[in-house]
């Protein structure tokens, strides 16, 4: 009697539009749906055993670098009607960001939580504790809602564990991405409840070392709540996350049962458990966890997993020190080395010569070829890097070893790999990243399959059966790891699309890929020293790769793409600005209006000028000078780049227009001038302040930095905050409620927007094969 996820509350809250904060769509329209669904549901299970209960909050407050005024959550609390002491928290956001109907992100979160509420308000038999479903209106404006939740709701004393769904991209399989922190019962929970695992600490690991620029809840749940979660993620086709494209069409039914089916019943078990009312108890140490295919989870205790891990890499070393007794006068120690030396400098080698070919293409234009046709690196810098692994094997094949026998050979080169793997699993323990237990199946199964073959086929040698027999026992880390570096290109690719760095990403794609080809070849690198010869496959990889270059370099593979099935859009960040410089005295200098443009990738706009010629590097880093932003922000204020373009446009007209007021000025005792401001304005505002040389801010009603962002709901009330100037060269101290800071003798820049509709985003897309591309 499984449930059935349909998503119709998804087709509902999508076809609602974009929902940012502030915006009446958000506020009213969403949220007035989502009561009606949760009133029905309520009046629906009102004979059975559990009891519903709806709150709207609407939190006000500061955190970070950001603060919220009214913002909204809706929280609804299903116990049993006994009462329940102890709550899971489901969290999901149903605000949106600008450009998009935010499907994927995260209506379909939503969407799946009201049918977990139905489906468990529905229960004939009374859950043990209860859940506490948050429907969070404010997550895209820096994670203020769930903190907002978090900190003030008074539900929230009563969350022992969360669950939160998210995404990092459209549909596809929702990954366990990170959990914790410690609490194990919590991912073993998830183990043995979810019907479709898909988990690795890989993705923890990954994710919590900062390589993937975006947050989730999770971390406002952990650090201002105390509380230890799941953190669950779609993560298939990012190339459309944050875009108009994240529709409910590119979610299938499928994923939806999937994510419905997983986060149901591990739901269910946990509002059953004890461990729910008592987590103290089961708190400590952190878990290695993994799926196999998603047929079944293994999770152990990070400790246990060090355990098995030395034990596994000993077991190695053993088997190759016993090789080395075997054999008189340490020739065996010598070749090792040898070898090991040879598998290293063919890595180095590899690299060396693909960031070369990556380099050229950076340079020939060609960056981000593969965008939108994967294989093509794959053909590329795969075939290169295979090629050049073969010709440096074959070289010291033919040049170093002519004398000596090939099986003894081979067997050489599986210890040297052996030995290799061996030392990374050593390294990983040893730094206690879960993630060994990666290089420790890359030890264990191909020592194990070569233990039991030396076993079988004592005399015989490298015939057909010993090779097949080989590889049968190389199935399960292959399989494995492959599944692993398919998900990593998954999540990195399309975030090359978005990433601000100012490394190459061809350089990146490049490196990815060597290293996944010499993963895969360190245990069948050895059968090229079994091979009669080379040369043929090394002419065929030689001409894969040439005629590969030369397409790319013909520019015959565009970056983007329009297909309806699977668009990639350019990334450019347009915002619609009308500038106001006013002079010491209050006075209206001069104003102007524009596009400020901003490039998403490393491509900036060199696809974009010969289709708008008007944006081109003549007009580019203009807006700086007002935009400018100190560089400790740079990681989590998304807004400051290293480039900008900007066009003259007509004025802005925004529906809330802001009005700024000095309320009062006043020295104080301690020689500052403390100065209070009243602002009305629209849903998002930011402030900066630069004090002007010769005066600095001593403190003022934020946070540490000189820059807040600030966002409200609907019926906000003003936003008032103060400044305090601490002020060394007296004749400047009237200068400070200025608004650029372009002039010379500016201090403080107020800028102000409301996304919708005065943000707009340029898509470059292709037409069709003679028409590159035209912008829409
Ligand atoms: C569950 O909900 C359905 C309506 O969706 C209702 O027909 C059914 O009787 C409910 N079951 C229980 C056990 O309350
Ligand atoms: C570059 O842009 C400026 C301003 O938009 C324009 O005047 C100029 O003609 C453009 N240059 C080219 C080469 O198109």
């Amino acid at each position: 009697n499984r449930y059935l996820f349909n998503g119709k509350h998804l087709e509902q809250i999508t076809s609602i539009g974009p929902r940012t904060v502030g915006s009446p769509e958000n506020e009213n329209t969403t949220v007035s749906y989502l009561l009606d669904q949760i009133e029905q549901i309520r009046s629906e299970s009102e004979t059975g055993p559990h009891s519903i209960t709806v709150d709207i909050q609407r939190p006000s407050g500061c955190f970070s670098i950001g603060c919220y005024d009214r913002i909204t959550n809706i929280a609804v609390k299903l116990q049993p009607k006994t009462s329940a002491q102890h709550f899971m928290l489901a969290n999901c956001h149903f605000d949106s960001v600008a450009n998009s109907p935010g499907a994927s992100d995260d209506a379909v979160g939503c969407s799946v939580m009201l049918e977990v509420l139905h489906s468990l308000a529905n229960l004939s038999t009374p859950l043990k504790h209860g859940v506490i479903f948050l429907f969070n209106g404010a997550e895209e404006t820096i994670l203020q809602a769930s903190h907002g939740f978090i900190t003030q709701h008074p539900w929230a004393r009563q969350v022992r564990a969360f669950v939160n769904l998210e995404a990092a991209g459209v549909g596809g399989k929702e990954l366990v991405f990170q959990t914790g922190p410690e609490n194990p019962w919590l991912v073993q929970a998830y183990a043995r409840a979810a019907v479709h695992p898909f988990a690795t600490v890989v993705g923890q690991e990954i994710f919590q070392s900062g390589l993937i620029p975006s947050d989730t809840d999770f971390r406002i749940f952990r650090d201002f709540g105390n509380i230890p979660g799941i953190d669950l993620a779609f993560i298939e086709n990012g190339f459309i996350y944050h875009t108009k494209y994240d529709t409910p069409g590119r979610i299938h039914t499928d994923s939806i049962q999937r994510a419905g089916d997983n986060i149901l019943s591990v739901l269910k078990h946990l509002v059953m458990s004890d461990e729910l009312a008592d987590s103290s108890q089961y708190r400590h140490g952190n878990m290695v966890f993994f799926d196999l295919l998603g047929l079944t989870m293994l999770v152990y205790p990070a400790h246990v997993g060090t355990v098995i891990n030395y034990i596994v890499a000993v077991a190695a070393v053993i088997y190759l020190s016993g090789k080395c007794l075997l054999t008189s006068s340490g020739r065996y120690m010598r070749d090792l080395v040898c070898v090991v030396c040879v598998l290293v400098l063919s890595w180095i080698f590899s690299l060396v010569t693909l960031l070369f070919v990556a380099w050229l293409v950076t340079l020939m234009g060609r960056s981000m070829f593969w965008y939108s046709h994967i294989h093509a690196a794959v053909f590329l810098y795969g075939s290169a890097a295979v090629c050049i692994l073969l010709l440096i094997h074959t070289l010291v094949k033919n040049r170093c070893y002519r004398r000596a026998g090939r099986v003894d050979l081979a067997e050489l080169f599986f210890d040297g790999s052996l030995l290799l793997w061996c030392f990374v699993l050593f390294f990983f323990t040893h730094r206690g990243w879960c993630s060994a237990y990666v290089p420790m199946m890359m030890v264990l199964f191909p020592l194990i399959s070569k233990l039991l073959l030396t076993k079988l086929f004592r005399a015989r040698g490298a015939s057909l059966q010993y090779s097949v027999l080989y590889l049968m026992g190389l199935v399960v880390p292959y399989v494995y790891i492959m599944f692993l570096i398919r998900v990593i290109f998954e999540v990195f690719t399309p975030i090359l699309g978005r990433s601000k760095d100012e490394i190459p990403p061809d350089i990146i794609m490049a490196s990815l890929v060597t290293v996944a080809t010499v993963i895969l070849s360190s245990y069948i690198i050895h059968f090229i020293y079994l091979s009669r010869g080379t040369k043929r496959v090394l002419a065929v990889l030689g001409s894969v790769f040439m005629l590969m270059f030369v397409l790319v370099s013909c520019g015959l593979f565009f970056p983007y793409s329009a297909d309806p099935s699977s668009p990639r859009p350019k990334r450019v960040f347009v915002q619609h600005i009308t500038r106001s410089f006013h002079t010491l005295n209050g006075s209206l200098q001069s104003s102007d209006s524009g596009l400020c443009i901003n490039d998403l990738d490393y491509t900036g706009m060199q696809h974009i000028t010969p289709h708008i010629p008007q944006i081109n590097d003549s007009i580019s880093t203009h807006c700086q000078d007002w935009l400018s932003c100190s560089r400790q922000f740079l990681t989590s204020f998304s807004h400051c780049f290293r480039k900008s373009w900007y066009l003259p446009a007509p004025e802005v007209s925004p529906k809330a227009p802001l009005e700024v007021q000095l309320l009062s000025r006043q020295e104080t005792q301690w020689g500052t001038v403390k100065m209070s401001f009243e602002v009305k304005g629209p849903s998002h505002m930011s402030l900066y302040l630069h004090p002007h040389a010769g005066a600095s801010l001593s403190s003022w009603s934020f946070n540490d930095w000189n820059f807040v962002f600030y966002t409200h709901g609907l019926d906000a009330p003003v936003w008032r905050f103060w400044i305090e100037i601490l002020v060394s060269t007296p004749q400047r101290s009237s200068c400070f409620l200025v608004f650029s800071r372009s002039s010379p003798q500016t201090c403080l820049l107020m800028r102000a927007w409301s996304l919708w509709p005065s943000l707009l985003i340029i898509y470059l897309v292709q037409t069709d094969a003679r028409r590159r591309s035209s912008p829409s």
